[in-house]
C-alpha cells in the first residue's frame, strides 16, 4: 500500500504568521499609512484613563505593529518619544523598515522582529515602556493570555497598556458562518473575487460600526475576515484573561457613553457600587461591542486609592450646577452639587491628584459616594 507523505503540520501560530508573511498588514502604501489613523483611540484618552497626571509617554511599544501604521501615527502624536515597534512577521517588519527609510520624518522608529508570546521579549527589546499599544493583534492569536503576561514584563511602574480587540458583537461572528454557508472557506483567503461579491451583499444588508467589508484591502480580508484563529470575546472574557495576567481594566472607550445613557432617573441603580471593570463588563453584556478599546493598568496593590483627575472633561459652573463636557468621549452631563461637593471638585481640578482627606470628605454621604462612583465610570476621575 502506498504510503502518504508525512507533511509537517503547522502550529496554529505558524499558520497565522504565514498569513501575515503572505500579505503584511495593513500594506505598503506609505501615504495611506502615514496619514491613516486606523481606529486607534485618541492619545488624550489613553493617557487620561491609563496614566492620569503622568508626563507624556517617553518610551512607547507598538506590540504587533504590522507594516507600521500605528507606529507612524504615534510618532505624529509623540514626536519626542522613543518608539519601538515589534511584530513576529519578518516580512511585515521589512516593509515597515523600508517605509520608515522613505518617510524621513521625526525621531526614527525601531522596528524589530519579536514574538509577543516569547517570555524573553523584554530582554530582547528592552523594558520600561510607559505606553504599550496592541491594536488588532490578540484577537488573532491562540494564546492571548500569554502575550498579556509578556507585555506586563515590558512595562514601567506607571505604565499602561492599550488593547484593541474584537468583541462578541464583531461582524465576523455572524459573517464567517454565513460565508461558509455559501461554500466559501474562511480559514484563509482563497477566492477573493467571490468573497468580495458576497461581502457586497452583506454590506448592503448591514450597517455596523466597523464599516463596509467589501471595500477593505486584501490584507484585512486575509486576517480580519478569513484566518486561522479568532477570539471574538465579550469584555468579561477579555477581562478574565487580563486579570489572570495581573492587569486591571482602567476603562474602556464605550464605558462613559454607555453609562451616560443609563445615568439618568436612577436607572443605573443596580450597577452601583461596581468597580470600573465589572461595570464595563455588565454594560457590554447588554450592548456587545464589535471592537473593544480597553486601557489596562497593572492590578493595584491593596492600598487606599488616590483619586486623579483624568483631564478628559472641561467643567463650567453656574448657580450650583457643574456642566461636564468630554470632547474625546462625546459625553456631556451636569450635576447639581452641594457647596462642599463643588469645593471638593474645584480642589481636584486644580490639584489633579486628590490631596489627603479628599476622598473621605467626598464619601462622607451616600450621595457623595455615588457621585464619585459615577465620575469614575464616566472617566472624570480614576
Ligand atoms: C491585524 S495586524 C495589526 C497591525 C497593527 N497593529 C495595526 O493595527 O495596523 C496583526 C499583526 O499582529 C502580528 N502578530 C500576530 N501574532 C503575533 C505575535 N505572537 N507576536 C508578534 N506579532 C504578532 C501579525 O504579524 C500582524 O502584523
Amino acid at each position: 500500500m502506498a504510503r502518504r507523505p508525512i507533511t509537517a503540520r503547522l502550529s496554529s501560530a505558524e499558520h497565522i504568521k504565514q498569513g501575515y508573511e503572505r500579505l503584511p498588514y495593513p500594506g505598503n502604501d506609505l501615504a495611506a499609512l502615514s496619514e491613516g489613523r486606523g481606529s486607534l483611540p485618541a492619545l488624550t484618552w489613553m493617557q487620561g484613563i491609563g496614566r492620569p497626571g503622568c508626563v507624556r509617554p517617553q518610551r512607547v511599544l507598538v506590540a504587533g505593529c504590522g507594516t507600521g501604521m500605528e507606529a507612524f501615527l504615534l510618532r505624529r502624536w509623540l514626536p519626542q518619544a522613543e518608539i519601538v515597534a515589534v511584530d513576529f512577521s519578518p516580512r511585515s517588519i521589512a516593509v515597515a523598515r523600508q517605509l520608515e527609510k522613505k518617510a524621513k520624518v521625526g525621531r526614527p522608529i525601531t522596528f524589530l522582529v519579536g514574538d509577543l508570546t516569547d517570555a524573553q521579549l523584554a530582554t530582547t527589546i528592552g523594558g520600561e515602556f510607559d505606553l504599550i499599544t496592541c491594536h488588532g493583534v490578540l484577537s488573532y492569536i491562540p494564546q492571548p493570555g500569554r502575550a498579556l503576561k509578556v507585555l506586563a514584563t515590558c512595562l514601567s511602574a506607571d505604565g499602561a497598556l492599550y488593547l484593541g480587540v474584537n468583541g462578541a458583537g464583531h461582524p465576523t461572528v455572524a459573517l464567517r458562518p454565513w460565508l461558509e454557508s455559501f461554500g466559501v472557506a474562511v480559514d484563509a483567503l482563497r477566492d477573493e473575487r467571490r468573497l468580495r461579491e458576497l461581502l457586497q451583499l452583506w454590506d448592503t444588508l448591514h450597517d455596523d460600526e466597523l464599516g463596509e467589508q467589501a471595500t477593505m484591502p486584501s490584507s484585512y480580508l486575509a486576517s480580519d475576515v478569513c484566518g486561522g484563529h479568532f477570539n471574538n470575546w465579550p469584555l468579561a472574557q477579555w477581562r478574565r484573561e487580563a486579570r489572570r495576567a495581573g492587569w486591571e481594566v482602567a476603562g474602556t472607550a464605550v464605558l462613559a457613553p454607555a453609562l451616560h445613557i443609563v445615568a439618568d432617573d436612577g436607572k443605573e441603580k443596580p450597577l452601583y457600587p461596581m468597580g470600573t471593570g465589572e461595570l464595563a463588563e455588565r454594560l457590554d453584556q447588554v450592548r456587545p461591542t464589535g471592537f473593544h478599546r480597553i486601557m489596562l493598568r497593572r492590578a493595584a496593590k491593596k492600598h487606599a486609592p488616590s483619586w486623579r483627575w483624568t483631564g478628559l472633561y472641561t467643567v463650567k459652573w453656574s448657580a450650583g450646577v457643574a456642566r461636564f463636557y468630554g470632547a474625546t468621549m462625546g459625553v456631556r452631563f451636569e450635576e447639581t452639587l452641594t457647596a462642599q461637593q463643588a469645593a471638593l471638585l474645584q480642589i481636584l481640578i486644580e490639584a489633579k491628584v486628590a490631596p489627603a482627606g479628599w476622598a473621605r470628605a467626598m464619601g462622607r454621604s451616600d450621595a457623595g459616594r455615588r457621585l464619585l462612583w459615577r465620575w469614575t465610570g464616566l472617566g472624570v476621575v480614576v
